[in-house]
Order: C-alpha cells, then sequence, then structure tokens
C-alpha cells in the first residue's frame, strides 16, 4: 500500500464511527449478523445461510410479489425485449416502459407526474437539493431516513438553512420553523413510516403546522408504498385528503419487489426536477426490464386481487403482533408490517438476533448508530407469503427468548417515546 493511500486508511480507521463499528465487531465477533451471504432462496419465505435454514423475516418484499410468475415473466420478456440496460442517462433518452411506468404510477398515486428514480436514496439525494437552496428553509425529523439527512447536507451547502426538530412532534417543528425565521421557500421532509420502527409520522398535524409557516411537506413514504392506503398508494392522501401541499416518494423496490423509487408530484414539480436534480440528469435509469417489472407489479397493485395479497399480510401483522403482546413484549408500530420489538442495550439486542436465528429465524438487530444509543430492537418485517406455522414459530421462539434475555416489556413503551 502506498503511504498516501496508507494515511487514508488510518485516518478513517480514526473516526469515530468505525472505531464504535469496529469495536462492536470485536466485542461480538459471532452475534452480529451482518453481512450475511444467502445462499438460496427456498418456499415459504425460507433461506439458507452457511447450511443453516431459517425463515426470513427481514425483507421488504411484504406483498411477496418478488416470487410472483406475473413479475418474474415480465422481467425476462424485457431483457429480450430491451436488453440488459439502455445504458443513457434521461437526460438524453428513456425507453417507452419508463414513460409508461411513470404515467401509471401517477394514476395510481393520484399525483398528476411521477419521476422515477434508480433507488429512494438517489431520489432524495437528488430532489431534496433540487427543490431547497439558497435562501430557503428546510426542517428535517430527527429521526428521518439517512438519505433524506444526506439530500439535506447538499441543500446545506448549496445555502439553505436546515432545522432539525424532534421525531413527529409538530409542535417542535412549529418552533423550528418560528425559529428559523423568514425564507424564499420552505419545506418539511420526514419519512411517512419509520423504517427501523414501522411507526407511522404525524401528517396531518405536521401539515397543520408546515401550512401555517408557509411550507409544504416532502414525505419519503417507501415503507408505506404498497402496504398502506387505497390499494397500497401509501399514508399522504389518506392522512391529507390529496396532494395539493405533499411531494410524496415510493419505492419500487420494497412492496413492489423490482427496483427503484419515484417521486409523485404535479407536472410543473417534475418538469422543475428533471432540470435540477443532479441524480436524476448525471445518473443512469432503472434498467428496462425492472420497468416492465414494475408495470407488471402495478397491474397486481392496481386491482382488486390487491385486496386478497393485503388481507394476508395484513393477517400475518396481526397474528404477530397479537402473539408479541401475548408474550409481554414492547413492541413498535403495529399498523405496517415493520414491527419492531425494544431490546434495549446493544449487546442484548445482538445476542436476541442471534438466538432467534440458531432457533431458524432470522430478524434484525439493529442497533446505534441506526437507532439511539441504548435503543435497539428487533426489527421483524411481516410478509403477505408467511406460513401462519412460521409465525407461531417466531413466537414460539420469542417467548423462549424473553426467558433467556432480559427485555423490557410494554411500559418502556412510554420512555421510549419520551
Ligand atoms: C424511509 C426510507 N427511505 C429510503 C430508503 C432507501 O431506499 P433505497 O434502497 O431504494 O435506496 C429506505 C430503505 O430502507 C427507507 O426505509
Amino acid at each position: 500500500m502506498s503511504d498516501p493511500m496508507r494515511r487514508l486508511t488510518d485516518n478513517l480507521r480514526r473516526s469515530s464511527i468505525v472505531r464504535f463499528l469496529d469495536h462492536f465487531a470485536r466485542l461480538f465477533p459471532d452475534g452480529h449478523l451482518k453481512d450475511l451471504v444467502v445462499d438460496e432462496l427456498g418456499p415459504d419465505r425460507t433461506m439458507a445461510v452457511g447450511g443453516h435454514r431459517v425463515v426470513n423475516f427481514g425483507s421488504d418484499s411484504f406483498l411477496g410479489l418478488d416470487r410472483d410468475p406475473r413479475v418474474i415473466e415480465a422481467l425476462e420478456r424485457g431483457a429480450r425485449e430491451w436488453g440488459t440496460h439502455n445504458g443513457a442517462s434521461r437526460a438524453f433518452a428513456s425507453v417507452r416502459a419508463n414513460a409508461e411506468a411513470e404515467a401509471r404510477l401517477a394514476r395510481w398515486l393520484g399525483t398528476g407526474s411521477a419521476l422515477i428514480y434508480p433507488s429512494v436514496t438517489l431520489a432524495n439525494v437528488g430532489a431534496i437539493p433540487a427543490l431547497m437552496g439558497r435562501n430557503d428553509v428546510l426542517a428535517v425529523d430527527a429521526h428521518a431516513h439517512n438519505s433524506i439527512q444526506e439530500g439535506a447536507k447538499i441543500a446545506g451547502a448549496n445555502g439553505a438553512k436546515v432545522v432539525t426538530f424532534a421525531n413527529s412532534d409538530p409542535a417542535a417543528l412549529g418552533r423550528a420553523l418560528r425559529d428559523a425565521g423568514p425564507s424564499r421557500a420552505s419545506m418539511v421532509a420526514v419519512d411517512g413510516v419509520f423504517s427501523m420502527s414501522g411507526t407511522l409520522a404525524p401528517l396531518a398535524g405536521l401539515n397543520e403546522v408546515a401550512l401555517e409557516h408557509g411550507a409544504i411537506l416532502y414525505v419519503d413514504d417507501a415503507h408505506g408504498t404498497g402496504t398502506l392506503g387505497h390499494r397500497g398508494i401509501g399514508t399522504v392522501r389518506d392522512a391529507l385528503g390529496g396532494y395539493d401541499n405533499a411531494v410524496v416518494v415510493g419505492s419500487l423496490s420494497k412492496a413492489f419487489s423490482c427496483f427503484g423509487g419515484f417521486v409523485g408530484c404535479s407536472a410543473e414539480v417534475k418538469e422543475l426536477l428533471k432540470m435540477r436534480s443532479s441524480t436524476f440528469i448525471f445518473g443512469g435509469p432503472v434498467p428496462p426490464p425492472y420497468l416492465e417489472a414494475v408495470l407488471a407489479a402495478l397491474d397486481i397493485i392496481d386491482s382488486d386481487e390487491y385486496e386478497s395479497i393485503n388481507a394476508r399480510l395484513q393477517t400475518n401483522v396481526r397474528r404477530l403482533v397479537a402473539g408479541m403482546r401475548r408474550i409481554g413484549l414492547a413492541v413498535l408500530g403495529g399498523s405496517q408490517p415493520i414491527l419492531s420489538i425494544l431490546v434495549g442495550d446493544e449487546a442484548d439486542t445482538l445476542a436476541a438476533g442471534r438466538f432467534l436465528f440458531d432457533r431458524g429465524y432470522y430478524v434484525q438487530s439493529v442497533v446505534f448508530p441506526a437507532v439511539p444509543y441504548h435503543a435497539g430492537v428487533l426489527r421483524i418485517q411481516a410478509n403477505a407469503n408467511h406460513p401462519p406455522g412460521a409465525i407461531d414459530g417466531l413466537l414460539g421462539a420469542l417467548e423462549e427468548l424473553r426467558r433467556a434475555v432480559p427485555m423490557p416489556g410494554p411500559e418502556a413503551l412510554a420512555r421510549h417515546a419520551a
């Protein structure tokens, strides 16, 4: 390694996040369950990892469309029709499937227009600085997804005043906007569903405060897409009645089980994003076969069939929530397929994930810095295709876990929220 390269890596090793993560990796060489290599995905949401078969409760493909023959066939047909990638920025050209997917997504959402990006991360990192710049005020929920925070940093570097407000607290938002002072334009950025807890943002209350201060809402609804609202359109229309004062971001990779993200907005905002959004202009598109798959997934989601798939998902969510509450666990969320159990201590959270894995159930142990320090959770994702036996099996393992590892009860939820 050259000397300059050594100097660089030595410096990076001294950064606080790397030191913290190194420390954890040394403390829990076996318990961490990070960087898993999945050898095989089997039926009924099972997967094989290092010769060990587990039921996967760690997938965002909530509706099970990743295994739907119609979505798979569309992907294959798309590859035959368009090849694997068209290899051009959309600022130059887009395949017909891209234009069709945007028109269909906008109709389904009721937003007027939609603009597809290759991921929600790239949507946030591109759209937020496109919307907010010099003399603007951008208020960001303290628990908003990392990609919102990164987009906000770029907007800040471009001259926007970025302020943070306490998670899901309309009064704190009001104070933050008042203290920020006058602005050219202002925007409030939040998650529709917070991805580590499965809790929903109080969008109606936040919007009321935003309107009082002349701000629009920017809602990253990555986990609401396909799981909440009429035919899965997400959280925003139910909460606000429409999109007059909101730009919504959705995912094509989670419940859609395809690839990408999108911004739902008016035709005018779309036109402006296409002119001002770096990740749209200077980056590549969603590969065309996946756009065909998006259209096939949308055929299913925006149809009467959605009700029966979602009913299976909701039944599984209710079975899990009821069981976890019966066991006396502290359950965060509950109205959406991300269900997190509060554990607290980092070592206990990692040990709990390992305990379940050894008994045949994969859930994600989430610790600082993804959640606040000493607020570790077991993140469990329900799926429409989980058989009831798998859910009951996980609940049985959780009951054993409750006896083996110190876990707080529901009384801890009030403290956690405070
Ligand atoms: C709220 C939220 N936004 C953005 C993302 C990132 O999405 P993508 O994988 O499409 O970049 C996630 C991922 O889990 C998320 O939960």
